[in-house]
């Protein structure tokens, strides 16, 4: 009997601080007017100093949860596709798995630029369709404004902070993600790329110094791979799910630039009820974008059970990806407040035990030095 990987909960966190077109032009040269017709973007979210990746995407993961109505216990696997996680390792997927109390949970960070989430989704798909795991939780975080540089008005205004999630559960029943196409140019990396920090140019007065620790990018070839690739990646999508793109209901593709967004668009012959764009309010949230998009599409009513979608992603690497999904799952009421208050509870209660799991480790830690210093021989003679 084959297996589907169905998309059974979905979830979001974006910081509450907005920082408007208006508020980065006092700052740096630019202006509303050339943000809003070059990009589409209005204002983005920025993260406050108590806001991080892991925080972020624990957040979009509850409510995922929540609408999936499964227990965190049940969780097979985490990964979070993120270019800005919370440290160099642990992986954030890690936090997010000991935050959830996840304990069965495999975890691991995913990282292919803004196609991270459909690169993560695509390979959740196909452990699930292969048999290794049943449930797993798909999450897109993004801390981007850590690694801005503010006076960079080529690239400061054009991105945003926020965090996605989907549970993604294994079933007998045909439909959900029935295809996935990953891609890479490596050739391009240096066209979108965070030089500093790595083994290449490890951190140090220097790198940090010339802001080898924020996003260099060449915006035009950046553009220009992107036109061409996301058009050219849903068709091959669709082709494989056995669409014909007349048969897309609502393609959602990575909110990076409108204009990027339209050219495709045009090229996949789909009329603009046909096409989700929030860019005006997020920006370019990066491996968030997609879920972010997907959860506000769902919200809006424009989803529903039976419906045929492309998402479709590009970004650094270079890389791409697309999914076709035949969406399965009827959105659900409010939580009831009983189950609302055990969710509580039970988060609560993880956090209490990894509290205590870290003690415990220190108590132990200190017992074995203990030890060591009563049997340890006294130097001979
Ligand atoms: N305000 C005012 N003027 C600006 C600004 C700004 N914020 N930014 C650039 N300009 C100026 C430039 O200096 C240039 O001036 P010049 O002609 O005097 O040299 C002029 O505007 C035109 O610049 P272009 O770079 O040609 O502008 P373009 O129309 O290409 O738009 C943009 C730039 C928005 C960056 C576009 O190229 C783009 O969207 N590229 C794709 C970027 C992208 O999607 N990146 C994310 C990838 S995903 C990931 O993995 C993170």
């Amino acid at each position: 009997m084959p297996r589907y990987a169905h998309i059974i909960g979905w979830g979001k966190y974006v910081p509450p601080n907005i920082l408007t077109n208006e508020a980065l032009a006092k700052t740096v040269d630019t202006t509303d007017e050339w943000i809003r017709e070059r990009t589409g973007i209005a204002q983005r979210h920025i993260a406050s100093s108590k806001e991080s990746t892991a925080m972020m995407a624990v957040h979009a993961a509850r409510e995922a949860i929540e609408v999936a109505d499964v227990n965190p216990s049940d969780i097979d696997l985490v990964i979070v596709a993120t270019a800005t996680p919370e440290y160099m390792f642990p992986a954030t997927a890690c936090l997010v798995q000991d935050a959830l109390g996840a304990s069965r949970a495999g975890a691991f960070d995913l990282e292919a630029g803004c196609s991270g989430f459909m690169y993560a989704l695509a390979t959740a798909t196909g452990m699930i369709r292969g048999g290794m795991y049943n449930t797993i939780l798909v999450i897109g975080a993004e801390t981007l404004s850590r690694i801005i540089d503010w006076n960079d008005r080529a690239t400061c205004v054009l991105f945003g902070d926020g965090a996605g999630a989907v549970v993604v559960r294994g079933s007998d029943e045909p439909g959900g993600v029935l295809a996935s196409i990953l891609g890479s140019d490596g050739s391009g990396g240096e066209l979108l790329i965070v030089p500093g920090g790595g083994s290449k140019h490890p951190t140090g007065p220097d790198t940090v110094l010339s802001k080898m620790h924020t996003i260099k990018m060449s915006g035009r070839e950046v553009y220009r791979f992107a036109t061409r690739v996301m058009a050219s990646a849903s068709r091959q999508v669709a082709e494989q799910a056995g669409w014909s793109l007349d048969k897309i209901d609502l393609f959602i593709p990575h909110q990076a630039n409108v204009r990027i967004i339209d050219s495709a668009a045009k090229a996949l012959k789909l009329p603009p009820e046909k096409v989700f764009v929030n860019l005006d309010r997020y920006g370019n949230t990066s491996a968030a974008s997609i879920p972010l998009a997907l959860c506000e599409a769902i919200d809006a009513g424009k989803i529903k059970p039976g419906d045929h979608l492309v998402m479709v992603g590009f970004g650094a690497g270079l890389t791409w990806a697309a999914c076709a999904v035949q969406w399965s799952t009827a959105k659900p009421g409010a939580l009831a407040p009983p189950r609302a208050a055990v969710s509580r509870l039970r988060y609560l209660w993880s956090g209490i035990k990894s509290i205590v799991a870290r003690a415990l480790r220190h108590v132990d830690a200190a017992v074995s030095k203990l030890i060591d210093i009563f049997e340890r021989k006294p130097p001979e003679e």
